[in-house]
């Protein structure tokens, strides 16, 4: 564990009745966000809209709410990753928070998959001059429309050493997504689909450490 990128999150596994309702009601969904994207786009690795009471309304969800809750955070929504298997990003980005802002964390559930998943993280975030600003457009499954979207991404001609930090096959974490990041999908075998829970404002890195010992999670 590096307490600077990555914190496991275990008991937010889902557990075998949570399983049940993800691959009824969440996998699927998921899944036809992830084709309509790949056919737009070729395989890769995005995030996508999912409907909010469906995710709300799931075990997991409830608990990550609470989990959210009960460090005095506010929950703002539930986002989906999905992932090409095989896809690699080849160099790494900061997650954007709206125009022009990094986002600095994020609580993590992924559901498919894990297996061969990589992420790894180097030291410098947006201010690093080889992050540069990404804007792109992005499925809305719940209007049926692309819709215009913010991020960061690696300069296409920077030079990145090796990163700082890797972690194989993550389970549900809290993510330093201000810091730079990739993953890799490059040994995954099937779509990977990854619950995401987005705060409505940024609680800084070292304060959501402090929350997290204060309740005994790291
Ligand atoms: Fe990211």
């Amino acid at each position: 564990m590096n307490l600077n990128y990555h914190i496991p999150v275990p008991f937010l596994w889902p557990t075998e009745e949570e399983l049940v309702y993800a691959n009824e009601k969440i996998v699927p969904v998921a899944e036809d966000s992830a084709k309509n994207l790949f056919e737009r786009l070729g395989p890769k690795f995005d995030k996508t809209y999912i409907d909010q009471a469906l995710v709300s309304e799931w075990g997991t969800g409830k608990r990550m709410k609470e989990h959210i809750a009960e460090l005095g955070l506010l929950f703002k929504n539930f986002s989906v990753f999905v992932g090409a298997p095989g896809a690699r990003s080849s160099k790494p980005h900061v997650d954007g928070a709206g125009l022009g802002h990094a986002m600095v964390a994020r609580l993590n559930v992924p559901l498919r998959g894990i297996k061969g998943s990589r992420l790894s993280w180097w030291k410098t975030g947006a201010e690093d001059p080889r992050i540069l600003e990404r804007h792109f457009e992005e499925w809305n499954a719940r209007t049926k429309q692309w819709q215009r979207g913010f991020s960061y991404l690696s300069d296409p001609e920077a030079e990145w050493e090796d990163p700082d930090w890797s972690i194989d096959e993550p389970g549900p974490c809290w993510n330093r997504t201000e810091k730079s990041h990739r993953l890799d999908l490059n040994n995954t075998t099937e779509i990977r689909i990854n619950i995401t829970a987005e705060l409505m404002q940024p609680v800084p890195w070292p304060n959501l450490i402090e929350k997290l010992q204060a309740k005994g999670y790291c």
